[in-house]
């Protein structure tokens, strides 16, 4: 099958969209996150989540979301299908094509791999990804800047956002920074054991501040990673309890930065690690608003790729 590879038909990462592209998403999220509904938006549309890696949050809020627009809904899980049989993940994807699944949402363990996908879809199908590697994480990305939206106002400019945590191998971290950046924040930290630092390339437009007292003098956003031991060589981090000591986020140290800051996690959360229960169940704590927004950023996403008239069902 031979057809142009559309990088917007797809959802791969926030380098590619447009400030204007993304203002538009979020505004529609933001619709959503306020009660807004299209229940036929995605009427006779299929999706599947395709999750190579395991997840609670992002699988399921996807599958909400296509739910909400009316979509139907596969889910496919690797350790009872016959991937588990060394079917390769191309031919995975056009069996499902093959049955007019059009809305591939991917997690995959490997960087690139979502991308790799995308390239050899048919025609009518569109890739979201739903995380790959240490590479990208787009969805969370958007959902991050809305629920920063919504605490702190649409013009973000202005703000001083800290990101604390395991940046070397988070995809939320590359994804928040590059909607960041996107959306003209011009004061961003960031905070790591140099071990969890990333390259320059990451790293572009930010100020890596290495104590987490001085890196949080005044700001208003603290965006907490989640120690990625799944992706660490052994001894990358000396004790949990050492990596609490000196980048945990306790009432003290949130104290430091800005009166009204807000507290930001991904999820899942090392409780006593990266925080500590007061200030993740805390009132500066927006964790659970990013959860339920993330629904809405879904809807938004999913809407975009896969809304308007229907192709015909049937091999192309
Ligand atoms: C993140 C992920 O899987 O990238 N979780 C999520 O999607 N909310 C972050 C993480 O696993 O640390």
């Amino acid at each position: 099958m031979t057809h142009r590879f559309d990088p917007d038909a797809h959802l791969l990462d926030l380098a590619t969209v447009s400030r204007e592209r993304m203002e538009v998403l979020l505004g529609r999220a933001e619709h959503y996150a306020r009660g807004g509904t299209a229940p036929q938006a995605l009427e006779g549309v299929a999706v599947c989540t395709l999750f190579f890696e395991p997840s609670t949050r992002t699988r399921l809020s996807f599958q909400l979301a296509a739910q909400r627009l009316g979509a139907h809904v596969l889910g496919f899980d690797v350790s009872t299908s016959s991937a588990s049989k060394g079917e390769t993940d191309l031919d995975t994807l056009r069996t499902l094509e093959a049955m007019g699944v059009r809305g591939f949402v991917v997690r995959h363990g490997r960087e690139g791999a979502v991308r790799e996908l995308a390239g050899r879809a048919g025609p009518r199908s569109a890739l979201i990804n739903a995380g790959d590697g240490r590479n990208a994480h787009p969805t969370q990305g958007l959902l991050d800047m809305l629920t920063l939206r919504q605490a702190k106002g649409t013009d973000l400019s202005g703000l001083k956002v800290l990101v604390v945590g395991d940046v070397r191998h988070s995809r939320v971290a590359r994804s928040d920074l590059q909607g960041l950046r996107t959306l003209g924040v011009a004061d961003i930290r960031v905070c790591a054991p140099p071990a969890l630092l990333p390259g320059p390339e990451v790293l572009e437009g930010c100020q890596v501040v290495p104590v987490l007292d001085h890196a949080l003098e005044g700001v208003d956003v603290v965006m907490l990673l989640r120690l990625q031991r799944e992706r660490m060589e052994e001894g990358t981090v000396e004790s949990l309890d050492a990596y609490h000591h000196a980048y945990g986020l306790d009432a003290r140290r949130l104290a430091l930065a800005a009166p009204g800051a807000v507290v930001m996690h991904p999820g899942p959360v090392n409780r006593g690690v990266e925080v500590t229960d007061e200030v993740a169940d805390g009132p500066q704590s927006l964790i659970l608003r990013q959860v339920a927004n993330g629904v809405a950023v879904r809807m938004a996403v999913l809407e975009a790729l896969l809304g308007g008239p229907q192709p015909p069902h049937g091999l192309a």
